[in-house]
């Protein structure tokens, strides 16, 4: 529809920030529902700030320690939100646990990269954790955000295979290549419409293709 107002897509970070790269990389298309307008780091020091800043991209550093508890830092991350008008959030390595309060107030409007097959390995290290059980997939999983830290409706997964001689470094390295892949995908699904929640589960429209959702 000619004039149709996009998503204003959030994204927040602590880091390199290479899949809020990726979902920039992807906005670019005029054709893409969303457009990121506002990028958030709670560490000043984020090296992907500065990337954003390069290509144009509003940015703001909310220190979390200059805060006194978790209320004070997700109310001032609510207020920049809302002050710039924005529809939905991306967590894209954003290392800070939300409260209870923050995650309501955003809920059915916030998104999460974690780089396992949920519900398997949850919080940290993930790629050590997959080694350790001896899976022999990992991958990636985009979901709603809930409360509990990785849990909420999975929208889409991205599966590789572990080898023998992996380490933690070289599934990272394999991981993080179909992370940059699904967050886009699952982004344009969720910004046109075509992903929708429905109680604890994701539910997608026809028209979205397989590879959007999962991949081997
Ligand atoms: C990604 O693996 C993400 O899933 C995890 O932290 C990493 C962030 O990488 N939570 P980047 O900052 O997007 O490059």
């Amino acid at each position: 529809m000619a004039g149709a107002r996009k998503t204003r897509v959030a994204i927040l970070i602590s880091g390199r920030g290479s899949n809020m790269a990726a979902l920039m990389e992807a906005a670019r298309d005029p054709a893409y529902p969303a457009e990121i307008v506002l990028v958030v780091s709670n560490r000043p020091g984020a090296a992907g700030l500065e990337r954003a800043a390069a290509a144009g991209i509003p940015t703001r550093a909310i220190d979390h320690t200059a805060f006194a508890d978790r209320a004070g830092f997700d109310a001032a991350l609510d207020a920049t939100l809302r002050a710039a008008d924005i529809d939905l959030v991306c967590l894209a390595g954003f290392m800070r646990i939300l409260t209870p309060d923050f995650v309501a107030a955003w809920a059915g409007r916030m998104l999460n990269i974690h780089p396992s097959l949920l519900p398997l390995f949850k919080g940290t290290h993930t790629h050590r954790q997959a080694l350790d059980a001896g899976v022999r997939l990992h991958g990636c999983t985009v979901h709603f955000v809930v409360p509990e830290l990785d849990a909420g409706p999975i929208v889409a997964q991205a599966a590789i295979p572990v080898r023998q001689d992996d380490d933690p470094e070289s599934l990272a390295d394999r991981v993080i290549v179909q992370e940059r892949r699904l967050y886009p995908a699952v982004l344009a699904l969720v910004a046109g419409g075509r992903a929708r929640l429905e109680g604890t589960r994701v539910v997608i429209a026809e028209a979205a293709p397989d590879g959007a959702l999962f991949s081997l």
